[in-house]
């Protein structure tokens, strides 16, 4: 491996660099804040330093005049290390914060642009650990672990000047031995970088647990999941202790290891000092100056492996923070879009199919034509690949085979903007933001005038409701609206897609959770809005679906009938027939 090898491949000295376009715009008070540490570490130097004149003159001498001044001066010194501590620690945290925010910044700007899959795969809590928390853990605590490092690294320094001032003899054992001690640290990383990672995926799953409890409260009440859900926490818990003991078993060692190495520094120093002043070679004044200079150099050391410890997380989480940073984007949109203003002739599926892993097809060579004006109904059998197809066409997946195309354009050649500003979409589960019904609806045209507004609520069959409440569409509806009931909810987001008015529109058993006089009624706006529209309704009560101009029955991710809904109730044993006769013939059909 070449050196310049060995440097790309250290992690620690790639991400290094890399953090300074986050620096950059702080750069001068970071500077400050990091140069702080050299006089507060510096100044410890003084007070050592003072002592080889005053043992000399006044404890070795007996002569009171001339150190006089020496406790005042050590006071001093104490005073404006303190007040440059002070001045070191709002800087650091001024810093700190500064740079957690642009990352922060940037890994949340990076996670509203992921594609929906990569959230398929993750955890809420892993997601809020990767990107929350460890921006914290890579700057701020990065900073503050990096300023007693470098205070530290300061006085080490200074002192090691003293050393040398008192007894270059002496210094030179002195620094041999602080050389061993120091050495292991160096293993740290390697020490933990496993431990870490497990305790990580621990606490997504501790967050995750924390996400499941709240968003599943009613779940864990009405199935009694308390107990498991008790035990499964306390599990993780366990898990999580366990991890950090071991982190603890596999670095503690470190400080009785120094410990035990200073103390033979220690030991050869006096020895070896009482030696140098029996032979005249160094004064009294000059021992206990180097005396002291090393005992305060070596006492913090015994803490440095902490500090080594941390240092090593927020290193980690930096590799963690750039490895989002650097994951590309799998929805890639073309350098050069071609602009999607109005759909004129329709959407077209050319061959298309589709897998969300690899090797098991969830569509398969899918061929469809929906002009301008045109409503179609696709139906089957749940879990054949209806919503899946209709996902296709916003790009929430990317086809693997074949293409979508918009007037004869693949989807891929516009932009994402572009695309999904012409597409509204309706979803069985509609999510709610927090906030008022009017604050929901308005996400469709953030513009709409109060009549606009009006208008999507009537055609949603939701006025009736807003007159019943004090606030009207001032109501707040709750995190994910759950202050509704499910066809509140649905109707909100039906009203939501009525005022985007995108030439089109996608309604995924967006009518599921209404009653059939609503449903009746909704339909009807539908019918009527959606005259110009390009449309896919996907609804399992087939009366709604009559209404379609062609119907398309998906079964097991094939494209099995293609038809008005005469020409499918024509074919002897089709599937859209046989569907059609089990909801209508059966004695109890509730739809
Ligand atoms: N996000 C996903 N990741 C992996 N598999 C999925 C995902 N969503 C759906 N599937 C699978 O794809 C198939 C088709 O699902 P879907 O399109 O939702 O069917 P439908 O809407 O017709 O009921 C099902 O077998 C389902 O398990
Ligand atoms: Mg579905």
């Amino acid at each position: 491996m070449s050196i310049k090898q060995k440097l790309q491949s250290n992690q620690f000295y790639v991400n290094y660099s890399r953090m300074w376009p986050f620096v950059k715009p702080i750069w001068p008070i970071a500077l400050l804040s990091l140069l702080i540490c050299i006089p507060v570490g510096g100044l410890d130097a003084a007070i050592a330093l003072f002592l080889k004149p005053y043992t000399d003159v006044v404890v070795v001498g007996k002569n009171m005049e001339a150190p006089w001044f020496i406790p005042i001066l050590i006071v001093g010194f104490t005073t404006v290390q303190g007040l440059l501590n002070f001045g070191g620690t709002y800087l650091n945290a001024w810093v700190g914060g500064k740079l957690t925010m642009a990352v922060r910044r940037r890994l949340y700007e990076k996670l509203v642009d992921i594609e929906p899959a990569y959230f398929d795969k993750k955890t809420s809590g892993e997601i809020l650990i990767r990107f929350n928390q460890d921006a914290q853990a890579a700057c701020s605590g990065l900073l503050s672990n990096l300023k007693s490092f470098l205070t530290r690294i300061c006085s080490s320094v200074a002192l090691v000047g003293v050393l040398l001032y008192n007894s270059w003899q002496l210094s030179i054992v002195a620094i041999f031995i602080l050389v061993v001690a120091v050495a292991p640290l160096t293993k740290v990383k390697k020490l933990i970088k496993s431990l870490v990672s497990k305790n990580n995926q621990c606490m997504y799953q501790v967050n995750t647990t924390y996400n499941e409890t709240f968003a599943g409260n009613r779940t864990i009440a009405a199935y009694n999941l308390q107990e498991r859900q008790k035990q499964n926490f306390n599990r993780l818990l366990d898990d999580v202790f366990n991890l950090v003991i071991a982190i603890t078993r596999r670095t503690a060692w470190l400080s009785p290891f120094m410990h035990f190495v200073i103390s033979i520094g220690l030991g050869l120093a006096i020895a070896y000092g009482s030696w140098l002043i029996v032979q005249g070679t160094i004064t009294p004044g000059n021992f206990v100056s180097f005396l002291t200079a090393l005992l305060m150099l070596y006492t913090p050391l015994k803490n440095i492996s902490n500090v080594a410890v941390h240092v090593q997380q927020s290193f980690l989480a930096i590799e963690r923070v750039f490895a989002i940073l650097d994951r590309p984007d799998v929805l890639v949109e073309k350098e050069e879009t071609k602009p999607l203003g109005a759909v004129l002739q329709g959407v077209k599926f050319e061959n298309v199919s589709f897998s969300y892993t690899k090797g098991v097809e969830v569509l398969r060579n899918i061929n469809l034509d929906v002009k301008v004006g045109e409503m179609i109904a696709l139906v089957g059998n749940s879990g054949g690949g209806k919503s899946t197809l209709v996902s296709l066409i916003p790009r929430f997946y990317d086809v693997q085979k074949g293409s979508i195309k918009i007037d004869g354009v693949d989807i891929r050649d516009f932009s994402l903007h572009d695309l999904r500003q012409n597409i509204a979409v309706v979803f069985q589960d509609n999510f709610l933001f927090d906030g008022t019904i009017k604050e929901n609806i308005l996400l469709g045209k953030p513009d709409a005038t109060d009549e606009e507004v009006a208008q999507a609520l009537e055609s949603a069959c939701l006025a009736d409701f807003i007159k019943t409440l004090d606030k009207g569409v001032e109501t707040y509806i709750g995190e994910r609206g759950i202050l509704l009931s499910g066809g509140q909810k649905q109707r909100v987001a039906i009203a939501r897609a009525f005022l985007k008015n995108a030439p089109i529109v996608i309604l995924d058993e967006a009518t599921s959770a209404l009653d059939n006089k609503s449903e009746e009624i909704v339909q009807r706006a539908i019918d009527n809005l959606m005259k110009d529209k390009t449309v896919f309704v996907i609804a399992h009560r087939l009366s709604t679906v009559k209404n379609a101009n062609r119907i398309a029955v998906i079964n097991e991710g094939d494209l099995a009938e293609l038809g008005t809904h005469e020409e499918l109730m024509a074919i002897p044993n089709g599937l859209y027939r046989t569907l059609y006769n089990m909801q209508f013939s059966a004695p109890v059909s509730a739809d």
